[in-house]
């Protein structure tokens, strides 16, 4: 089908922090290529974006910093919304889900979807905070995990171990809010049926959308074969957009429902012909994202526009894999990132380069790594070896035998009519790369040009005919002059910085994508301004200062010590001293058969001999460590593990690295002396 007009959207960021490399890489960059691409061919098209102002993690960082989400929100939306547009990131609008006309918009469509019967309404057994006299979200509930007994595991997840969890999975459950003990109490929510609407989403995405990436069809597919259940899409919670339904008080709309109808809203703000993008078959709509949004708009954001019924469902998602920096996962928590406005105030001028960079290496395919090794190497090797050396020698060339102005071409040779033929070649390729969503392959074919302009020059060496054949050097310059306003088309939609410095010493405003490898782009006789360069070298010192920054980084996480226990709980005198720690030798020590943790211990307590499993096998040898004064608390409640009734618990300290070390009396006591 051919498409009219075209409807791009980006991910919404969530306005709780600032936005990194990997933001930029997975999602930004690759759509704002292919929004400047279809600009350049003079297609309709809308880029939307804003920011995700909703959801549990906000509400959180404003309790931790003691302000109200709102001005968590502000702050961040107000900061990531400056990165994008210094990066060039050219959003038609870059909106935000606490906009007025956003609470409208979701809240219309939540209703329609109520009025029609497209939820199922469900009552559920929720933790409930007695003392605070609220729902509590997953993460508001941290406990121990049954999986490895980390003790500061969230309701959803624990990151100790990794392991999902449900918030009754924990043991020991506490509410973060107030420490007290949730119960259980029913609340009702509703729910997306999406089993009921599996059977289109299956026809619609296996069959139809085929020509999906591998990584996006096939979570689908995974989805969709493990069979759809029903959503809740509301949540008992005071952050967020209302449920629009009487009675729900205290109910608001679960941020990722709320979340993607904000590209809706935001085109409504932009402009009042909106409907004749989202209504409209003739429109392609777009979503640039990350590989953990797929089912979100694969899914249950085409589901609800189904369910919705008058709106057009995405043609293609193109989703990116993450990248990763020097060998790492990114974590923000870990400060392990390279943050956009860190980079601007370190590299000014040089947007561009990580632009390149980070298509160059953008992880389409697979997950990809980022060094600032690679960065160097690619900026003094790439943008400026090929394409910045080869437009400033044809400048330079230009101002030295016709005094800035394009020279008359006489008859082209073979070579030369040979370049003619490979550059309309590159814009074809570059084409078709950008419309299958390969931006990498599309870039790299681009930079072509500028090889095949440098190679061009190398080889004719025009320096070396001035004084023989000066018309043969016309025709060279004219060639070479008209790549370099070549390049600044194609290479528009990756660099747009560099290309826009570029056409102003050109002395070219208008542009068309036809035009780039054309040779009639400057007429004859145009006059180009003084050359600039458009690249610098960046030297070894600007990488060394950014990578030991990243040590730096490293070191503080490797000594870093466990997070301070929930800040918010607050243990009484009485609940610590109902624990009972007593000092007492080990008296023998043996493994547990089959796991490589685990030492069985008895203990002379004072008190009793006594049996006691620990965790320590990794470090301590058996042999080693009878006769050995601990501190082992002697009122723990009694756990089998492997087989074995462990009585109490040995105190040890932990280090970054996770290595445990006895805790011991400075100097020899009597076995049950108390630890107070
Ligand atoms: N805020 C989400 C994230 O960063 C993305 C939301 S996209 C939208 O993962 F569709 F919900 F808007
Ligand atoms: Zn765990």
């Amino acid at each position: 089908m051919k498409f009219k007009r075209y409807l791009v959207t980006a991910a919404l960021p969530y306005a709780n922090g600032p936005v990194h490399i990997g933001h930029l890489a997975g999602v930004y960059i690759p759509a704002d290529i292919y929004v400047r691409y279809l600009r350049l061919k003079n297609c309709d098209v809308l880029f939307i974006c804003g920011s995700d102002e909703h959801g549990v993690p906000i509400t959180i960082k404003a309790r931790q910093e003691g302000v109200t989400p709102q001005q968590v929100v502000d702050k961040y939306h107000n900061l990531i919304k400056n990165s994008f547009e210094q990066f060039g990131i050219s959003f038609d609008i870059y909106s935000r889900t606490t906009s007025p006309t956003h609470y409208q918009t979701a809240s219309e469509f939540f209703r329609k979807l109520y009025d029609n019967q497209q939820f199922i309404e469900q009552t559920s057994e929720q933790y409930y905070d007695p003392e605070a006299k609220q729902f509590l979200a997953d993460r508001y509930i941290v406990g121990q995990c049954p999986k490895c007994g980390n003790e500061s595991a969230y309701g959803d997840q624990c990151e100790k171990c990794g392991s999902t969890l449900n918030p009754t999975d924990l043991i020991n459950p506490r509410s973060t809010i107030s420490g007290a003990k949730p119960i259980l109490k029913s609340t009702s929510h509703w729910y997306l049926p999406l089993d009921q609407h599996q059977p289109w989403l299956e026809r619609w995405i296996l069959e139809e959308h085929k020509e999906w990436r591998p990584n996006v069809y096939g979570q689908c597919k995974s989805w969709l074969d493990a069979g759809l259940q029903p959503r809740a899409v509301s949540r008992d919670l005071d952050w967020g957009v209302p449920v629009p339904v009487e009675g729900a008080q205290g109910k608001v709309l679960y941020v990722w429902f709320d979340a993607p109808i904000g590209y809706i809203s935001a085109t409504k703000e932009l402009t009042p012909e909106w409907g004749k993008y989202w209504k409209n078959l003739e429109t392609k709509l777009v979503h640039f994202i990350g590989k953990d949004n797929i089912v979100f708009h694969c899914i249950i954001f085409p589901a609800m526009l189904k369910a919705e019924g008058s709106f057009i469902l995405p043609d293609n998602v193109p989703a990116n894999e993450f990248l990763n920096l020097e060998g790492d996962k990114i974590s923000t928590s870990r400060n392990w990132a390279v943050w956009l406005h860190e980079y601007l105030a370190d590299f000014p001028g040089k947007e561009d380069v990580l632009r390149y960079v980070l298509t160059a290496n953008a992880p389409e395919t697979k997950d990809n790594d980022f060094t600032w090794k690679d960065f160097q190497a690619r900026n003094n090797n790439e943008l400026l070896a090929i394409f910045g050396n080869f437009v400033n020698r044809t400048m330079v060339l230009t101002h030295k035998y016709f005094e800035g102005s394009v020279p008359l071409p006489s008859t082209f040779n073979d070579s030369d009519k040979n370049i003619i033929d490979e550059l309309t070649k590159i814009r074809h390729k570059v084409e078709h790369s950008l419309e299958n969503f390969r931006f990498r392959e599309a870039l790299s074919e681009a930079m072509n040009m500028a090889r095949i302009g440098n190679k061009y020059l190398t080889e004719t060496e025009p320096w070396k005919l001035w004084k023989t054949d000066p018309d043969r050097v016309g025709t060279i310059l004219y060639i070479s002059l008209q790549i370099s306003a070549g390049l600044s088309i194609i290479l528009e939609p990756f660099l747009p910085h560099s290309c826009k410095k570029l056409r102003n010493i050109l002395n070219i405003k208008n542009i068309e994508w036809e035009k780039a490898g054309q040779i009639d782009i400057l007429p004859k006789n145009h006059k180009i301004e003084q050359p600039e360069l458009l690249f610098d070298k960046i030297e070894d010192e600007a990488i060394e200062k950014q990578q030991l920054r990243l040590r730096e980084i490293k070191q503080r996480n490797l000594f870093q010590n466990a997070p301070v226990k929930e800040s918010l709980l607050s243990v009484s005198y009485e609940t610590f001293a109902a624990i009972d720690l007593r000092v007492g030798t080990i008296l023998e020590a043996e493994r547990v058969p089959k796991a490589k943790k685990l030492l069985k211990l008895t203990i002379d307590t004072g008190i009793d001999r006594r049996t006691v499993v620990s965790g320590i096998a990794e470090y301590y040898q058996p042999e080693e460590i009878v006769g050995r004064q601990v501190v082992v608390m002697v009122n723990l409640e009694p756990k089998e593990l492997r087989g074995i009734v462990s009585h109490g618990m040995i105190l040890m300290a932990e280090d970054a690295d996770g290595k445990l070390i006895f805790v011991k009396p400075e100097a020899v006591v009597k076995n049950g002396s108390a630890v107070k």
